[in-house]
């Protein structure tokens, strides 16, 4: 009897479900009734309690399309790096889980804080597989991350819907998206939505130049401006600050706020600020992260297979290859500011903030 575990870890998004299902189905549809599957539940939570529910070959019918995750989920354990809590060993209680269920494997499906976890697992002797989770797409190792498409689909609608409304007014809209300290979702939501300017973390943004691609837009006889900013987009000035002088001046004005202040200064133009904020982790997995949940989750059964454990399954020219867990860990995929993408955005005019 073949026993694995799977759970999910830190921020839901879209496609979590159809990767348990392709994992699931593969396991069931390669060993009939020699496999079990354990679901812990609210993440690494539910491996260190003891908190789980056996999936039944049914319970991975019907849920390809369902956003959310039928695990729950929650934030990665070791955000402080404090394995020892109140006396509580976390990595002790989460090998005696491991143990006392005598499994053979575990799926972790999670972005970064999580496969970090993964890959302490595995140096910890067990035998962990990754799954790349995250509407961020800032997991190193792998091309794309299951969530994504379906959260650039969010965005993109949600930029696409604030076009119509700016133009109407003539004002300048800041669209505030998700991806945590790295820009990939708002770089390709704010080229999908046709934004203006785009601004992310990895290219600190000149007020003076912002207000200038705004104003000549102006010029040109274009009343309104879409600015698509992510979330973690910084000011030249604020680069600069230490964390904790940042985390104060955010408490006081989130950074889209602020920089709607500083356009309406140096514009005089009308300025109005949307957050799509969590709906762009919510709702169905589109068609993409529905096939690639499917092929990720046939790629980790392959490897149980084969026995071949302590890797996440990342995606390389639209190929499922297994990038050892050790080199993903602590790593983020952030946004090359002299990527193609960037100079052929720019080729068209749009503003970075930078130039
Ligand atoms: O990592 C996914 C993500 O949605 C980020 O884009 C965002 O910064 C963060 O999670 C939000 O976290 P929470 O759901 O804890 O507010």
């Amino acid at each position: 009897m073949l026993r694995v575990g799977m759970l999910t870890s830190g921020g839901d998004c879209q496609s979590l479900n159809a990767t348990m299902r392709g994992i699931g189905k593969a396991l069931f549809n390669y060993y009939g009734d020699k496999v079990e599957i354990i679901g812990f539940l609210d993440g690494y939570k539910g491996l260190m309690h003891n908190e789980y529910k056996e999936l039944k070959a049914k319970d991975f019918s019907g849920i390809l399309d369902e956003g959310g995750t039928i695990l729950g989920t929650s934030r990665q354990p070791f955000k402080m790096m404090r394995v020892v809590e109140d006396g509580f060993d976390k990595v002790a209680a989460m090998k005696q889980t491991y143990k006392d269920h005598k499994l053979d494997c575990l799926c972790v499906l999670g972005g970064n804080g999580s496969q970090k976890t993964s890959a302490l697992l595995k140096e910890e002797g067990l035998n962990v597989i990754g799954l790349p989770k995250t509407i961020d797409n800032d997991l190193w190792g792998t091309d794309m991350t299951f969530g994504f498409q379906s959260a650039v689909n969010i965005a993109t609608d949600a930029i696409d819907c604030i076009h119509t409304t700016a133009a109407s007014h003539s004002r300048v809209f800041i669209i505030e998206i998700m991806g945590h300290k790295v820009g990939q979702l708002p770089l390709h939501a704010g080229i999908a939505g046709g934004a203006d300017i785009i601004l992310l973390p990895e290219i600190p943004y000149d007020i003076e130049i912002v207000a200038k691609a705004i104003k000549k837009r102006e010029e040109e006889g274009k009343h309104f401006t879409i600015i698509a900013m992510a979330e973690g987009a910084l000011s030249k000035e604020d680069a600069k600050l230490k964390k904790k002088e940042l985390e104060k001046r955010r408490v006081k004005t989130p950074a889209s706020y602020d920089l709607a202040n500083r356009i309406l200064e140096l514009t005089g133009q009308e300025v109005r600020v949307t957050v799509p904020g969590h709906t762009q982790r919510g709702g169905r997995p589109c068609p993409y992260d529905r096939v690639l949940s499917t092929r990720l989750g046939a790629a980790a059964a392959q490897l149980i297979i084969k026995g071949k454990y302590g890797y996440l399954v990342g995606v390389h020219n639209n190929e499922m290859v297994p990038v050892p867990l050790e080199d993903v860990a602590g790593k983020l995929k952030t946004v090359d500011p002299k990527c193609s993408m960037i100079k052929e955005a720019k080729l068209l005019g749009i503003s970075f903030g930078d130039e």
